[in-house]
């Protein structure tokens, strides 16, 4: 079974451990003092890969059209799946990376130009961004307004990183497994 994954420096699994990590520093900021007896507690929770592997979801992208965004639902999380439009990829690709404050290509995003595929938990402090929304028409964080591109790259407001790639395969032209 494939188990491709996009490669690039902000890697899904990075992607994935820092969200964790972001999640798990949030939670820390109301339990300074208490980290060193929970954080082996957490560490015991862990699910094991037996586990983990169970966890994916197959979805199918066939019925997506050219400028939807559809969000599916991953280990509890959101995950977007948006079948970007040829307009779409061309200034995602097209921006430098000077703008950016999380520096990644749209290369390094997705391995299918037309499919980005992220996490849709805002990398500040968690909520769920709007699609279509923002001066990029990406998404926007209702909550403190952080804009992301149609990359799922932060553009501006508080959030300090990309939206996260999840791990996924295409199974086929129409079918992607997350996870
Ligand atoms: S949680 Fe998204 S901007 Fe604060």
């Amino acid at each position: 079974m494939s188990t491709a994954t996009a490669n690039h420096g902000h890697g899904p699994s990075d992607g994935v451990t820092r969200r964790d990590m972001l999640l798990i520093a949030t939670g820390a900021v109301g339990a300074v003092g208490v980290g060193t007896m929970v954080w082996p507690l957490i560490s015991q929770m862990s699910p094991d890969a037996s586990t983990l592997a169970l966890s994916s979801t197959e979805i199918d992208i066939s019925k997506i059209e050219p400028g939807q965004i559809v969000t599916v639902k991953w280990r509890g999380n959101p995950v977007f799946v948006r079948h970007r439009t040829p307009k779409e990829i061309k200034e995602s690709e097209d921006t430098p990376l000077s703008e950016l404050k999380d520096p990644q290509t749209d290369a390094q995003r997705v391995q299918k130009p037309e499919w980005l595929i992220v996490i849709g938990i805002c990398t500040h402090l968690g909520c769920v961004p709007l699609g279509h929304d923002g001066p990029y028409d990406g998404w926007k964080c209702p909550c403190h307004g952080s804009v992301y591109d149609v990359s799922g790259r932060i553009r501006s407001g508080p959030a300090p990183l990309n939206l996260a790639v999840p791990t996924y395969a295409f199974l086929s032209d129409t079918k992607v497994k997350i996870g």
